[in-house]
């Protein structure tokens, strides 16, 4: 299992480039189950959980290339498989994915229950009830659930309970292939809803509405192929941004959407960061101490619960106590204890962490345990004096792209040992 070797206290300069999101590539992909004809796909990051995803759509029947250019062409000309089986959906939930297009294309879908999580329970309620509202009858046995509609999926109104990003995804999908009119109500309006709801408007689906809580689509009989280029990554971007502010830095993290994680840099501002952006990169300048702000995670346009890791382990080193409030996944402090191994004083109660600082940290052995706490521990390291040695990034791999590349070419000291 590789590990990362991180000496810190190194500062970072030039730039930090940001890849093709994740979270939009793996709908974007799921997407391509819809179509016959062939979809070609622009800033597919390579990471891990895209592997597994495009693995997916192989088993399903579908053929997968990559051009010389570097993107992804992906012909599900025929669906010989229309199931998601345990090994795969295990390894990462984002597989349930397919259940709404296997549902729409073909009239059935198997899909595996994902189980557990390390950051939560994470079921998939939402999805089966929202598919159901559209007309298929769905069971659960033996650790699948098998989604029926052999007449084809109906338009229908669907109200989310809960705001869910790849459940409003996966219900986009299933209705563009609907017979007509879906609404969908207290849906998500993250960056890689829109970014979906592009591919599919070129893909000749009709729909209005992404990016607001209410989406309407308008079924059609048929889906053709596109061309699409994914959105930048905005988890890993603000990763970036805090690498720079916390190693107090002059660098720019370039590449990206600062809108779309315009949430994030008013924070940083509020702790006395030097970040300013454009409209596809964002500068950041030295300050010294930052002030401890209080953050409390939300659905976009909120603060993303994916940075709450990477937030809190600038926030081990501002002034003061931050109080970080996590209100979308129920076991996401995964990287406390470790943060607390390199010297950080942080005590959760329910569901805050509760940070006193500034702590000067100091490098350490820890483990990864979920993607994001991982790239807390990448950021931690940066900024630790001496060295630290990152286990299991193998949870790193699966959506960052070459992350300790990116950094060393910055002038990070960091190198992967197998
Ligand atoms: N939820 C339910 N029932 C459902 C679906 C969700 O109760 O059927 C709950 C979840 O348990 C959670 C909340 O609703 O408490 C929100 O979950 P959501 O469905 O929005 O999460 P997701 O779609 O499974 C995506 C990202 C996550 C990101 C969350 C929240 C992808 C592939 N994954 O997950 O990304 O944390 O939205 O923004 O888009 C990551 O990249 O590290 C990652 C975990």
């Amino acid at each position: 299992m590789d590990k990362f070797r991180i000496i810190g206290r190194t500062p970072l300069s030039g730039a930090l480039a940001v890849s093709g999101s994740k979270n939009s590539s793996l709908p974007a992909i799921a997407a391509c189950l819809l179509t016959e004809e062939p979809v070609t796909l622009h800033r597919i990051p390579e990471v891990r959980d895209i592997g597994t995803m495009l693995k997916l759509l192989e088993y399903n029947g579908a053929s997968v290339e990559r051009l010389p250019s570097g993107a992804i062409r992906i012909h599900a000309a025929k669906i010989t498989n229309p199931e998601a089986p345990y090994d795969i959906v295990k390894t990462m939930r984002a597989s349930s994915l397919v259940l709404g297009p296997l549902a729409a294309r073909t009239g059935v879908a198997r899909v595996s229950m994902p189980g557990g999580c390390s950051i939560g329970a994470r079921p998939i309620n939402l999805h089966i009830n929202g598919l159901e509202h559209l007309g298929a009858t769905v069971n659960q046995e033996h650790g699948y659930i098998e989604a029926a509609a052999p007449e084809g999926l109906r338009g229908n109104t669907v109200h989310f309970e809960r705001i869910t990003v790849t459940g409003t995804e996966d219900l986009m999908m299933a209705a563009a292939l609907a017979k007509g009119t879906t609404v969908l109500e207290n849906a998500a309006r993250e960056p890689e809803v829109v970014d979906l709801a592009h591919l599919l408007t070129k893909m000749g689906a009709n729909i209005t509405g992404a990016g607001t809580s209410r989406i309407v689509i308008e079924g059609v009989t048929k889906l053709h192929g596109a061309e699409h280029e994914i959105i930048p990554d905005r988890i890993e971007a603000g990763t970036f941004v805090i690498a720079g502010v916390m190693t107090n830095s002059e660098i720019i993290v370039s590449n990206c959407v600062p809108e779309h994680f315009a949430s994030l840099l008013t924070k940083l501002r509020q702790a006395g960061a030097r970040v300013e952006e454009s409209a596809d990169a964002v500068q950041i300048r030295p300050v010294g101490k930052l002030r401890a702000v209080d953050m409390t995670t939300e659905e976009h346009p909120g603060f993303a619960t994916d940075l709450q890791a990477q937030f809190m382990a600038l926030m081990t080193g501002a002034t003061g106590i931050s109080f970080v409030t996590e209100n979308i996944f129920e076991n996401r402090f995964m990287h406390v204890p470790e943060l607390a191994r390199m010297g950080a004083n942080i005590r959760i109660e329910g569901k805050q962490a509760i940070v006193a600082g500034p702590s000067t940290l100091t490098g350490a052995q820890v483990m990864c345990s979920d993607l994001r706490a991982s790239a807390s521990l990448v950021l931690a390291a940066l900024v630790a004096e001496g060295e630290s040695i990152l286990d299991r990034v193998y949870h790193v791999d699966r959506g960052y792209e070459k992350i300790e590349s990116k950094l060393a070419a910055a002038g990070a000291n960091i190198e992967r040992v197998a």
